[in-house]
Order: C-alpha cells, then sequence, then structure tokens
C-alpha cells in the first residue's frame, strides 16, 4: 500500500506513539498536543504507569474521552492489537520509543531484549506497511558509536561494536529501518541518536520513575537528595578528563521531545532543506505534498559535556543542600566521554537544545520531590 502523505496540518495529522507512558514518550506527548497533533500511545506499561497518561492529560488540560489523545494498552508484538490499532485510527506517523533500555539487565536477559527490542519492531512495521503508514521516527542511542575515536561526534563518525545486547538491538534497529527504505523507497525513516536524556517537565507532574535502584546517574542522585538513598557512588575518578569523571552530554527531555517535533516537520517537508550532507543519512525524495522520503540521521545532545562531579555539584545548587558522594571503581563498559555535534539537527531539522544542566537538575528536583515515590501504586 503507497505511504500515507505528511502534508497535512497537524491537526489533521495523527502519530502514533509507542511507549508514549515512558519518561520520554509522555514528555513527546505533550510537545505533539502543544503543536496541534492528535496522538494515539500504545504501551503494555511494563515499565510505566497508567498515571503517567492522567498526568500528560492535566498538563494538557485534556478530559479522559478527549479523542486529541487516546491511550492503548498492548504490546507492540501483538499484531492483532496493532492491527485493530491501525484499523480504527487513522494513523499517519510512528514515533517509536517502546523498548527495554537497561543496559545491565540485557547482558543477563539478551533474548528478551532481542524479543522485546528486535521482534517487536519487526512486527510493528509489518502491521504499520500492511495500513500504509511508512513514516516512523525511532529512538536510537549515542550508544551506537561505542567507544569514540574522538570527540564530538558527529552523525557520520563510526559506529562501533555494542558493548551489550541493548546497544546491538539500537544498531541492528537503525540498519533494518534503513533497509526498510532500500527496499521500498516510500518509507520515511528518522534515526534519533539521543545523548543522555535528564530533566522533567517544568510543572513537576511528570518525570523519569525509574524501578527499584536507578542505573543512571540523575535520578541516582535524585533519590539520595530526597534521602531514599544513602550517598551517590560516583564510578571512576582516574579518567582522562578534566575532574576525572565521566563526561556526558546531558540533555533536557523537554527539549528531547520538541527534536521529534521537529523530526517529524521535517519529513512532512516544512522545515529545512533535506538535503542530508552526511554519509551517515540516505537522501530521498519529495512528494507533491512536500513530504520526504529517505533516511535521516540525527544527533540530539547539547554539544556540551558536564562531569559526573559537575552534575553533582549543579544539583545541590538546586535542591539546596550537600549531596554526599563516594567515589567507587570504575563501571564496566563505561567510556571517558562523549558528546554530541548537534549541528546538523540545528541546520536541517531547525532544531537546539535550549536548557542548560541547572535547569535540568531543577526539573528534575521539582519532579522528585513533590513525587518522592515516582507515580506511586
Ligand atoms: P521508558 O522505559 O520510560 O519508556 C519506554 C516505554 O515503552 C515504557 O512505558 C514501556 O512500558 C513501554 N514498552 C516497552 N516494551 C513495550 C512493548 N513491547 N510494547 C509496548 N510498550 C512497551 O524509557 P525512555 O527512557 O522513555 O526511553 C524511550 C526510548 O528511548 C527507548 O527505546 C530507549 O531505549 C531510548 N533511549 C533512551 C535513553 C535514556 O537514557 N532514557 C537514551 C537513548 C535511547
Ligand atoms: N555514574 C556514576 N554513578 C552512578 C551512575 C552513573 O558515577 O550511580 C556515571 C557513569 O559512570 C557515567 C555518567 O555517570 O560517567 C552517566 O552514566 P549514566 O548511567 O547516567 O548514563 P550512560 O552514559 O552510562 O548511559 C546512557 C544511557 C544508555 C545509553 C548510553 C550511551 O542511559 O541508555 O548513555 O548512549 F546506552
Amino acid at each position: 500500500m503507497a505511504n500515507k502523505g505528511l502534508g497535512k496540518p497537524a491537526s489533521d495529522t495523527c502519530v502514533l506513539v509507542t511507549g508514549g507512558a515512558g519518561f520520554i514518550g509522555t514528555h513527546t506527548v505533550l510537545e505533539l498536543l502543544d503543536r496541534g497533533y492528535n496522538v494515539v500511545v500504545v504501551d503494555n506499561l511494563y515499565n510505566s504507569k497508567p498515571e503517567a497518561i492522567r498526568r500528560v492529560r492535566k498538563i494538557a488540560g485534556l478530559a479522559e474521552d478527549d479523542p486529541r489523545l487516546v491511550f492503548v494498552e498492548a504490546d507492540i508484538i501483538d499484531r492483532d492489537a496493532m492491527d485493530k490499532a491501525f484499523a480504527v485510527h487513522d494513523i499517519d506517523a510512528i514515533i517509536h520509543f517502546a523498548g527495554y533500555k537497561a543496559v545491565g539487565e540485557s547482558v543477563q536477559k539478551p533474548l528478551e531484549y532481542y524479543w522485546n527490542n528486535v521482534a517487536g519492531t519487526l512486527a510493528l512495521m509489518d502491521v504499520a506497511r500492511d495500513h500504509g503508514v511508512k513514516n516512523v521516527i525511532f529512538s536510537s542511542s549515542a550508544t551506537v558509536y561505542g567507544e569514540p575515536d574522538s570527540v564530538p561526534l558527529t552523525e557520520s563518525s563510526p559506529k562501533h561494536d555494542a558493548t551489550n545486547p541493548y546497544g546491538w538491538t539500537k544498531s541492528m534497529l537503525e540498519q533494518i529501518l534503513t533497509d526498510l527504505y532500500v527496499g521500498d523507497n516510500e518509507w520515511n525513516v528518522v534515526l534519533l541518536r539521543y545523548f543522555n536524556p535528564i530533566g522533567a517537565h517544568e510543572s513537576g507532574l511528570i518525570g523519569e520513575d525509574p524501578k527499584g535502584i536507578p542505573n543512571n546517574l540523575l535520578p541516582y542522585v535524585a533519590q539520595v537528595a530526597v534521602g531514599k538513598l544513602p550517598a551517590v557512588g560516583v564510578f571512576g575518578d582516574d579518567y582522562d578528563t578534566p575532574d576525572g569523571t565521566g563526561v556526558r552530554d546531558y540533555i533536557h527531555v523537554v527539549d528531547l521531545a520538541r527534536g521529534h517535533v521537529a523530526a517529524l516537520d521535517w519529513m512532512a517537508g516544512r522545515v529545512g532543506t533535506g538535503e542530508a550532507h552526511d554519509a551517515a543519512s540516505i537522501p530521498g525524495a519529495q512528494a507533491e505534498d512536500g513530504t520526504r522520503s529517505g533516511v535521516g540521521v540525527f544527533n540530539l545532545g547539547t554539544g556540551r559535556g558536564t562531569s559526573v562531579l559537575e552534575v553533582i555539584s549543579a544539583f545541590e545548587k538546586a535542591c539546596g543542600k550537600p549531596i554526599p558522594y563516594e567515589i567507587k571503581p570504575r563501571r564496566d563498559g563505561d567510556i571517558a566521554t562523549n558528546f554530541a555535534d548537534a549541528a546538523k539537527a540545528r541546520d536541517e531539522l531547525g532544531w537546539v537544545a535550549r536548557y542548560d544542566i541547572d535547569r535540568m537538575c531543577e526539573d528534575v528536583w521539582r519532579w522528585q520531590s513533590s513525587n518522592p515515590d515516582g507515580y506511586g501504586d
């Protein structure tokens, strides 16, 4: 079936957001609603709660039965359920967040990770194609670059071997989605490589709600700040960085969410030149309604690196109290430094990250201090 064009106004465009009840998904749904898009969220609530969707509705001022935001509890690998979702809702494009994301767990449970992330995406794309929906934005990760040869990372920096099954699923799915376009030029694919998403919506109503003890730095620091955990373990202070601790490109989740809306506009031919000037992208064609086809690859980061100790210090400023920490051995698989060259997203998507690390920490603190147990039970 021919691909649906995207050349309609946002208010006539329906976006399927898989994993839309999760951390990045909820913030993206809000930005889409704000821009007038209609949204169907599909989430199996494996790592999220219905309360997250209730709060998105609250922030957006939508009643539970408002057709602009529909929630479907389903697994993306369930073809019957997905077929029904596509049949009932006139979906034009997909923003695909659904997946498992815990690096360490993926080493213990490779089958579950490959099944959910890779097989889940294959099933989803197959059903989408049956319904003529070939516009897809995929959550990739800076993890596909592996150990960088140099920083900042551009989209044409080489992809290196992943160091865990989670990373491999991202690398494989980038390839699979690229091959869909190679085999059928109607596909319109955007691969967004996120750096380190943190922060929360300024309302303090939605944010990251990890299960159990957090693996990632910011939720860990936030839980120390509210007294749920005693001290932050700093994984290594002997890296080749200014203060010896790991340097990352932290990006506010609201900036990241806006990056998805910019990518959608780009796919619809509403911004930029679309002349992919980078080996990582495969430039496509532009239809009469302006809609593109091809594969666009974009880093979403701020272009600035922040060390673990700088994060702790920014968080102390945000919460107004000291954060106890202790230096621990390096964590297996960690790299010293990575940060993005975000020029391509700026030039082609017209997108730049607005918020700095202080603002990110302020927003995490607002969320964590008003919701010490996340969305609760
Ligand atoms: P998250 O766990 O908060 O959100 C993912 C959502 O997908 C959850 O609500 C979960 O219930 C749902 N889900 C998982 N498997 C599903 C399935 N089979 N069917 C339906 N729903 C399913 O994670 P997040 O931080 O919002 O990440 C979103 C995406 O971005 C993921 O693909 C992740 O790998 C990617 N990503 C995240 C980061 C990060 O640091 N948070 C960095 C790079 C890439
Ligand atoms: N860190 C600590 N203590 C902690 C947690 C982390 O010192 O308790 C340090 C890490 O060593 C690293 C930095 O804080 O230097 C950031 O670590 P995170 O775990 O928050 O993030 P990573 O950069 O390791 O991982 C993120 C995403 C992954 C993705 C990876 C590469 O969470 O999904 O970036 O893109 F695969």
